[in-house]
């Protein structure tokens, strides 16, 4: 393998540099753990970005399924169908809301599928989405227009009739649904934008708003599923159902699977012709994904969610920082929200260079998001890597 000098060399030169990216270059991962292609361990609090988040790197029940699938069928396009699209596809739903699914390869391109549908669902003249402030639902130009400005600046012009409220605020919301409205997009989490639970009481007033007009609401659920927060999505926490909800990230295992679920409402609105995606449903991705789902069953991680998460603030309060205003989430999705006497970028750095990764979310945030299998031992000796880098 080459250093990691060159690796990063490489990268700029040949890469196009869109990623504030750090300069290290990943060398390979067991669980919890990442080395970098110089041979540095780190304990990974934060794998993949998320995609990582039921079983860590190279779990070695992901990787057997991965294996025989790569000897089996890698790719064959949609004119047919396979069996781990249908496993996949049947674990989700049965542990969801019903309905069918249909895939991709990435959260944006998920909620660019549920915009379509939501769509053809409204009919005619109906084409007005809802989203909220602090939001993050991707960068295609369909996900953008759901997004917060800061992130359109120089994509103008959006899709029209994206309609942006606050969180909480069902006045708002009501205010904002015309006869143009066709859905409403939530995070049931909002995870890039500061880990932000909304209220029981506001997700139950929102799907009830949605019932009253006959819109269609849509979750998306790339970072809170599945699993992550001691519930298979996260939705399941408010006692409501979405008509609509968006996977990606830790939904394929590892490998790059997006979902747009449909509930039986709204199942049958992509017909031929409406929408595709060539490798959407790949046999190799869907295995690894399948595979996640059933390590979640078997292992039951999700009450190891919960414990995750309990584990994580009890650290946290126990060192008794006067800066650590609020630990707020749900499940194995932690975030720590600081006072401006502490920058959540400076510790993130100093973690990196004591061999931890963690994340950062908006306005000041801390983001803790570990693999739901990591090893309490290793989960205890990373807070405390964290612990020490916000002492200092
Ligand atoms: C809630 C949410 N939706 C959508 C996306 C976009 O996902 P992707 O980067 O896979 O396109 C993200 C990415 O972080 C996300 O957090």
């Amino acid at each position: 393998m080459s250093t990691q000098a060159a690796i990063v060399e490489g990268t700029s030169k040949y890469i196009i540099e869109n990623y504030g990216r750090l300069p290290m270059a990943a060398g390979r991962g067991q669980g919890s753990l990442l080395w970098d292609a110089d041979g540095k361990e780190y304990i990974d609090l934060f794998p993949g970005f998320g995609s990582g988040g039921v079983c860590g790197h190279c779990h070695p029940k992901v990787s057997e399924a991965v294996k025989a699938q790569a000897d089996t069928l890698l790719s064959h396009g949609n004119l047919f169908t396979n069996e781990p699209q249908v496993d996949l596809a049947k674990r989700i739903t049965e542990n969801a809301f019903g309905g069918k699914v249909f895939y991709c390869h990435s959260g944006a391109e998920a909620n660019e599928a549920a915009l379509k549908l939501v769509r053809l669902a409204a009919g005619e003249g109906r084409y007005k989405i809802i989203s909220f402030n602090n939001c993050f639902h991707g960068r295609t130009m369909g996900g953008l227009s759901l997004t917060p400005e800061g992130f359109q600046k120089g994509f103008e012009p959006m899709l029209p009739g994206n309609v942006k409220v606050d969180m909480g605020d069902l006045d708002a919301v009501a205010a904002a649904i015309d006869d143009e409205t066709a859905g409403v997009i939530i995070e049931p989490i909002q995870a890039e934008g500061g880990v932000n639970v909304p209220s029981v009481e506001f997700m139950q007033g929102l799907r009830k708003l949605c019932d009253d007009n006959n819109l269609l609401l849509i979750c998306d659920e790339v970072w809170t599923s599945p699993g992550r927060t001691g519930k298979w999505f996260a939705y399941q926490h408010f006692g409501i159902e979405p008509d609509v909800m968006t996977l990606a990230k830790a939904i394929g295992g590892g490998l790059p699977v997006g979902v747009c679920v449909a509930g039986p409402k709204c199942a049958d609105v992509l017909v031929p012709g409406t929408h595709g995606c060539t490798m959407g449903g790949n046999p190799l991705c869907a295995a690894a994904g399948a595979a996640a789902m059933k390590l979640i069953e078997d292992e039951n991680l999700l009450d190891r969610a919960v414990a995750i998460g309990q584990r994580v603030a009890d650290a946290i309060n126990a060192a008794g920082f006067d800066c650590v205003t609020e630990i707020r989430g749900k499940g194995a999705l932690v975030g720590i929200q600081l006072d401006d006497s502490i920058q959540a970028k400076d510790i993130m750095m100093k973690c990196m260079e004591n061999g931890l990764i963690i994340c950062i979310a908006k306005n000041n945030v801390l983001r803790v998001a570990p693999a739901l299998t990591v090893e309490y031992s290793v989960l205890d000796k990373g807070m405390g890597i964290l612990i020490d880098a916000m002492k200092g």
